[in-house]
């Protein structure tokens, strides 16, 4: 299982220090959650601070677009050192749908949006990011029938040969981490369990240990 973090409830004051805590820690990216206050309420920060924490860090950094017109960014996120970007389903259209053939690209969609949408693109994308909760904010609830959509696009993935990644973005903590895996899923994405935590190298090694014990 891969595991990434999300930055977005880092403490900004202390950037690198934060960075570099969680280098020394298991986990194999970053994750940026990149948000507009218009298609979700919340608003983060742009490619200035993905630029700046690419510069800082050995990690991969993944950018997780939750906008508007993704089309208009796209390249400015990747330019910023996001290794992989990833746009939301509900935001894409026919005139913009051209995006979907860049290399490292990724999908997401929300809870309520039919797994069906995504069959057009599933063997252009890299990934394939299932929201286990709304889009929007950190410290959310896992919504419980993300496992089965995880297990739906795992039997798709198998059926088509496609290559898509599948990753299982909020609410994870141990216990959901593992039920996520047993479900399919490839990486998890972790945001407040990390971030909350006063021992966040010991947060990590109690999620890897949860998937470990699986067998
Ligand atoms: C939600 C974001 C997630 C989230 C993860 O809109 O995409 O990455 O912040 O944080 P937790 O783990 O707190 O749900
Ligand atoms: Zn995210």
């Amino acid at each position: 299982m891969k595991l990434s973090v999300s930055v977005l409830d880092l403490d900004f004051g202390h950037l690198e220090d934060s960075i570099r805590l969680l280098e020394s820690a298991d986990i194999d990216s970053l994750h940026m959650d990149i948000m507009d206050g218009q298609f979700v309420d919340n608003i983060s920060f742009g490619p200035a601070i993905v630029r700046t924490i690419a510069d800082i860090t050995v990690l991969p950094v993944y950018s997780h677009l939750m906008i508007k017109e993704p089309e208009k960014y796209v390249k400015e996120f990747f330019n910023a050192g996001s290794d992989s970007v990833t746009v939301h389903i509900e935001t894409i259209v026919k005139e913009n749908k051209h995006i979907l053939d860049t290399d490292n690209i990724g999908l997401s969609l929300n809870p309520d949006i039919e797994l069906s949408e995504l069959d057009p693109y599933l063997n252009k994308v890299s990934e394939i990011l299932v929201m286990s909760v709304y889009a929007g904010f950190g410290g959310q609830n896992f919504i419980e029938s993300s496992l089965g959509r995880i297990e739906e696009l795992r039997k798709k993935r198998d059926r088509l040969g496609a290559g898509y990644k599948i990753s299982v973005d909020g609410g994870i903590n141990p216990g959901v981490a593992s039920r996520c895996v047993k479900a399919g899923a490839d990486e998890v994405i972790t945001g407040s369990y990390i971030s909350a935590s006063k021992d966040p190298v010991g947060a990590v090694k109690s999620i890897r240990e949860a998937v470990r014990n699986l067998t």
